[in-house]
C-alpha cells in the first residue's frame, strides 16, 4: 500500500499504508523465519516424519511419497513467494532496479500458480481439511489466486500499469490469506483471551467469518484503499487512514501471539 497520493489529506493516508506495509513485513519475515527453522531444518537432516512435530493436518504420511513431496514443496516455496511478495512493494525496486521487479514478478506469479494448484490437489485429493467448509474457504482463496495472477500478468504484458498495480495488490491479498488466517486466530484469541467460539474443526460461524474474512478483508481494506487514493475529500482519506490503523493494530496484536505462541516454538 505504499503508493502516491494527491496531497490533500494524502500524507495521512500514504503513511498509513507505510505503517501496515512495515507491519506486515515483519509478520511474514517471522513466517518466513518458522517455515525455514522448522521445516527447512527438518528437511535438511532428512527427518521427515520431523515436519509434524508442528501441529499440523497431514504433513508427513508414512509411504504417501508424491504427497509428501508436493507438501514440503508447497510449505518451501510458501517462504519464497512471502518474500518475493514483499519485495515487490517496495517502490524505489519498481524504480530502480526494473528488471528485478519483472523477474520477481514472474516467479511471483509461477510460484502463485504451484501454491495454489498444489493447495487444491491437496486439499481435495490428499485430502488435507478440517472440515468441509474449512476446505471450501481456502479453495475460494486458491480459485482466486489463480484468477489474479493471471489478469496481473496480463496487464503485466499489455502494459496496462495502472490496472497491473491494481491486480498486483489484490494478488498479494489473496496470496497471502493463509497468513492473514493465521495471525487473525492469533489475534481473536488475544482478545478474547483463549479464542471464544473458535472450533477443533474451524465450522462454527466465528470460524467460518475468520477463514473467509482472511481474504475477503484485506481485500475490501485495499479496495477502499484504492478509493481514497482517488478521493479529492480530506475526510475520505482520513476515515480509510483511522481504518488501515485499525486493521494494522490487530494485525500486530496477532503477529505477536503467533510469534508467542504458534511460530515461536519452531522459531
Ligand atoms: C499461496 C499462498 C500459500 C501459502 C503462503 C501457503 C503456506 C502454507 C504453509 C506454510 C503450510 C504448512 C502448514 C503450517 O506449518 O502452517 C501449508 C500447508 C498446506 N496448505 Fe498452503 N499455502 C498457500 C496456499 C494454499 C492454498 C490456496 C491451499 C488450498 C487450496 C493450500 C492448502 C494447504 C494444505 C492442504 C496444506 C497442508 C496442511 C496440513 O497438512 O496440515 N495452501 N501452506
Amino acid at each position: 500500500m505504499t503508493q502516491q497520493t494527491t496531497p490533500a489529506g494524502g500524507t495521512l493516508l500514504q503513511r498509513s499504508g507505510l505503517i501496515w506495509y512495515l507491519t506486515a513485513a515483519a509478520g511474514q519475515l517471522a513466517f518466513i523465519w518458522m517455515i525455514i527453522a522448522h521445516y527447512g531444518r527438518k528437511t535438511m537432516s532428512g527427518n521427515y516424519q520431523g515436519w509434524n512435530d508442528k501441529p499440523i493436518i497431514k504433513g508427513y504420511v508414512e509411504g504417501d511419497e508424491a504427497g509428501n513431496l508436493l507438501f514440503i514443496v508447497h510449505v518451501l516455496l510458501a517462504a519464497v513467494i512471502t518474500l518475493g511478495g514483499l519485495l515487490q512493494l517496495i517502490p524505489v525496486i519498481r524504480r530502480r532496479l526494473p528488471w528485478l521487479h519483472r523477474w520477481n514478478g514472474r516467479t511471483f506469479i509461477v510460484i502463485a500458480y504451484i501454491l495454489a494448484i498444489g493447495g487444491l490437489w491437496m486439499t481435495w485429493m490428499r485430502p488435507t481439511y478440517l472440515s468441509i467448509i474449512s476446505a471450501v474457504a481456502v479453495s475460494v482463496d486458491g480459485v482466486l489466486i489463480l484468477i489474479f495472477a493471471t489478469l496481473t500478468w496480463r496487464l503485466a504484458i499489455k502494459r496496462q500499469i495502472e490496472a497491473h498495480r491494481k491486480w498486483a495488490m489484490r494478488t498479494f491479498m489473496v496470496v497471502n490469506g493463509v497468513w492473514f488466517l493465521r495471525i487473525g486466530i492469533m489475534g481473536w484469541v488475544l482478545i478474547s483471551q483463549g479464542g471464544a467460539g473458535l472450533t477443533k474443526d474451524m465450522s462454527g460461524p466465528l470460524d467460518i467469518l475468520l477463514q473467509f474474512g482472511a481474504f475477503l478483508i484485506p481485500l475490501s481494506v485495499l479496495e477502499l484503499y484504492f478509493l481514497a487514493q482517488r478521493s479529492q475529500h480530506r475526510l475520505t482519506k482520513r476515515l480509510v487512514s483511522v481504518l488501515v490503523l485499525f486493521w494494522t493494530a490487530f494485525m500486530a496484536l496477532g503477529i505477536g501471539g503467533a510469534v508467542a505462541f504458534m511460530w515461536g516454538p519452531y522459531m
